[in-house]
């Protein structure tokens, strides 16, 4: 297969910090070992998230000189909500100053006196502000139905859950791709099914969109019947699916923040634009500036580039490839990021002494690399007895940034990870000290057994 390379050359660039290894076990220490809470100078490569760290394009640049700073009324929004319609379909759009607006607007003005909503995997701000109104969150993933697309919808189960529901379902939110399961992507199949069922039911459809454009190219080089279709052909075909969707532009809008609503409702959109006056900003800036809507409209369009959506998933399918090669366990690599499984890859350490929190520390302490863990800190939980209680699995969340890092970066990561492997049974695990009642993985403070 003919190389694939980076889709860009490098005009501007951002040092990276070189620390020794003295310097970090002082910085982790100092910060009770939770690498959240180290400053991003002490990080030499940061996979903590994919998120508002997307490195911009000179044409981004170039449209934020143009940005029209109106308060109301700029030239700037209708440039960003053209763009918005033409990728979406949906006619109805206001601006957001990141994702978790979209939701609170959203699930505020639609769920009213609703029980419960379901998805194929609720964000956990997404799952927060739907339980902030008191409707329950329930995730019904799929991951066994289709090899290909993990990420979807279970829609017997779904179907199932609707036709006895004495409940009242407020919505029915499909994450694409599905960032709680791995990052996996949903077909379009799978989104069609579930909106024939939502659309008997008669329960809003709403698609949790922030990483459509990879999504669109999982269905376009693994879905039968989308080959020859561009990824913004694609993304058409998923959005006129729904009856709307949320979006955080720091993911697939390239823009370091922003985000957005759409629909197709007037009257939910009427009372949304309400809530956008009353907490994000006027319905032409919701909280942004024309710079940042100008940096958006030109970075959604980028993000749907053929050629930059192939080599990121390459790249990440890549980076799966040296780890596994380096004896690392990972889950099937997904649009944004590598999960590695913790439990497996230190499978000298007991659930309770945390392998995933061991994993991130060690990483941090050997190669200055900051990630995620996503397993028994994250989801695990103390019951009233002072009893741990774990999730099923104990997962580290290695994200990559949009065009940000190169594959030697990422060979770099995978040789630190080389090394750990090498010597696990010298790591030991770790233990609480102090912690939060929920999400602790923001500031727990940890210690080394
Ligand atoms: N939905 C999904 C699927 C997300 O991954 C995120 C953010 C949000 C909603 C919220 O968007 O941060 O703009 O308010 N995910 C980031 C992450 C933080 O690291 O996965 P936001």
């Amino acid at each position: 297969m003919a190389t694939i390379f980076e889709p860009y050359r490098i005009k501007t660039v951002e040092p990276i910090y070189i620390t020794t290894k003295e310097d970090r076990e002082r910085s982790l220490k100092d910060v009770g070992f939770n690498p959240f809470l180290l400053r991003a100078n002490q990080v030499t490569i940061d996979l903590l998230t994919d998120s508002g760290n997307g490195a911009m394009s000179c044409h981004q640049w170039g449209a934020i000189m143009t940005g029209d700073e109106s308060y109301a009324g700029a030239e700037s929004f209708y440039k960003f909500e053209s763009t918005v319609r033409k990728i979406t379909g949906f006619p109805l759009i206001l601006p957001v100053h990141q994702g978790r607006a979209a939701e609170s607007i959203l699930f505020d003005c639609l769920l009213g006196n609703a029980d419960i909503a379901f998805s194929n995997g609720f964000f956990d701000t997404t799952r927060a502000h739907v339980e902030k109104n008191k409707v329950k969150a329930v995730d019904i993933n799929d991951a066994e139905g289709a090899a290909d697309f993990k990420g979807n919808i279970d829609c017997t189960k779904l179907d199932e859950i609707l036709s006895n529901n004495d409940q009242k379902v407020g919505v029915v939110v499909m994450t694409i791709t599905n960032n709680v399961k791995g990052g996996c992507p949903v077909s379009l199949d799978n989104i069609r099914k579930a909106a024939i069922i939502c659309r008997k039911y008669k329960v809003p459809f709403y698609a949790d969109a922030c990483r459509f454009a990879e999504n669109a190219w999982f269905i376009k080089t693994r879905e039968e019947g989308y080959g020859k279709k561009t990824p913004a052909e694609i993304a058409i075909e998923m959005f006129t699916e729904f009856d709307g969707c949320i979006m955080s532009a720091k993911k697939d809008g390239i823009a370091n923040i922003g985000g957005f609503l759409a629909t197709r409702d007037k009257d939910l959109f009427e009372k949304c634009s309400h809530r956008c006056i009353l907490n994000e900003g006027f319905i032409t800036y919701g909280g942004l500036s024309g710079r940042d809507m100008e940096a958006i409209a030109v970075g959604l369009t980028e993000a749907l580039d053929e050629m930059y959506l192939q080599h990121r998933i390459e790249m990440i399918k890549e980076f799966g490839r040296m780890l596994e090669a380096r004896g690392v366990h990972i889950l099937e690599p997904g649009g944004h990021a590598v999960f590695v499984d913790a439990a497996k890859t230190l499978s000298h350490l007991p659930r309770h002494e945390y392998p995933g929190w061991t994993l991130i520390c060690a990483l941090y302490i050997e190669g200055g690399i900051r990630s995620g863990e996503v397993g028994n800190i994250m989801f695990g939980y103390r019951d009233p007895g002072g009893k741990e209680i774990f999730p099923t699995r104990d997962l580290v969340r290695l994200a990559i940034p949009r065009r940000v890092y190169t594959l030697s970066h990422l060979r770099y990561v995978a040789d630190i990870f080389g090394k750990i492997v090498e010597k696990k049974n010298d790591i030991k695990g770790m233990a609480i000290v102090k912690s939060s009642s929920y999400l602790r993985h923001f500031t727990i403070i940890m210690k080394p057994i």
